[in-house]
């Protein structure tokens, strides 16, 4: 139903000779865990499938939503075969690496990062290379620092009692971790303790010269899942917990018909002026964290004192140009 229509509106569009728009979502069902990066004159969008990692590419972000999705990797291997969740691709070095989590068939607790390493585009073949963890983690994603190196974030239980935001330094091949792992933000507030205490899926976001870190809070068979942010104190070493100050309340929570919105990424227009987000709702009103999530694309706005201003998730009418051209 959502196609047809988003077929007759662009169509609508291109008769009245207006540039042809695009709608929400971009993926559904099976939209879960979005991630998003636009390069070498692509975008690449990658979601949840549970079973193998797949990544399309289109021009636009309009194509994204009949690209055929191409399967990079998959196993049978007992301990990684199963619970295939949250694909990232990221550039380090001069190669594309895509960091994930999987685990085991017959429950949640043997979930564990693992990388698989590409070639010069995302679009080369990918071979795994090994597994990034040895205790319970998921959602990995990459974080840069200019002075402090780079470091995987992912969701933890290290030494803490409820699901937690974790970061360990990447190592220079970028497909080992090393070090400390360091929890640096629990599920305290009352905002990100609805259903059961949670913070996951955390993202980078270098905004008007500030580093910041979206996640997940709340838990996710809720509409009460919604965005946090921690703003980095731009010195302090980051894998001091004391570095980051939390948002006093969600800065991205269910509207418009779209629940539990999180699970998010970010990435830049062709021409690099705008900041965009990729996210998962669903149209269940009492939440979901199945594959009835879809992806939704919507553009970051900017409060006055120049932070990120996240706005509300959009309704499905409204209607998007493509990001901005190179
Ligand atoms: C997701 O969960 C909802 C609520 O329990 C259920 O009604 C729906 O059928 C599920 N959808 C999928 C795709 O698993």
């Amino acid at each position: 139903m959502a196609s047809l229509r988003n077929i007759f509106l662009v169509s609508l569009s291109c008769l009245l000779g207006l540039t042809a728009a695009w709608y929400n979502p971009i993926r559904n069902p099976g939209g879960s865990d979005p991630f998003l990066v636009y390069t070498g004159g692509y975008y690449y969008l990658l979601s949840t499938t549970w079973t193998d990692v797949e990544i399309a590419r289109a021009t636009t972000i309009a194509g994204l939503e009949t690209a055929t999705k191409k399967s990079v990797y998959s196993t049978s291997t007992a301990s990684r075969c199963c619970n295939v969740w949250s694909p990232e691709v990221h550039y380090l070095g001069d190669t594309w690496y895509i960091y994930y989590t999987a685990g085991e068939t017959t429950d949640l607790d043997g979930q564990r990062l693992h990388v698989l390493t590409g070639g010069s585009t995302p679009w080369d073949d990918f071979t795994y290379t090994g597994q990034l963890t040895t205790e319970w983690s998921i959602d990995a994603s990459v974080l840069r620092f200019t002075d402090y190196g780079n470091f995987m974030m992912f969701s933890c239980f290290h030494d803490v009692t409820y699901q937690s935001i974790c970061i360990q330094q990447l190592g220079s091949d970028y497909v080992s971790l090393t070090g400390d792992i360091y929890v640096i933000s629990q599920p305290t507030e009352s905002w990100e303790t609805s259903g059961t205490p949670v913070n996951e899926a955390p993202s980078a976001l270098y905004f008007g010269g500030t580093t910041y870190i979206s996640y997940s809070a709340s838990y996710c068979w809720t509409a009460d899942y919604c965005l946090g942010l921690l703003t980095w104190d731009g010195s302090t070493d980051p894998t001091d917990a004391s570095a980051w100050s939390k948002s006093s309340d969600c800065v991205f929570s269910s509207a418009n018909g779209n629940y539990g919105t999180g699970s998010n990424g970010f990435f830049q227009s062709p021409d690099a002026s705008q900041t965009w987000i990729v996210y998962h709702a669903t149209e269940y009103s009492s939440g979901a964290c199945n594959d009835s999530r879809y992806t939704m694309v919507q553009l970051l706005g900017t409060h006055t004192d120049g932070s990120p201003n996240f706005g509300s998730p959009v309704a499905w009418t409204h209607a998007y140009s493509e990001p901005s051209g190179e």
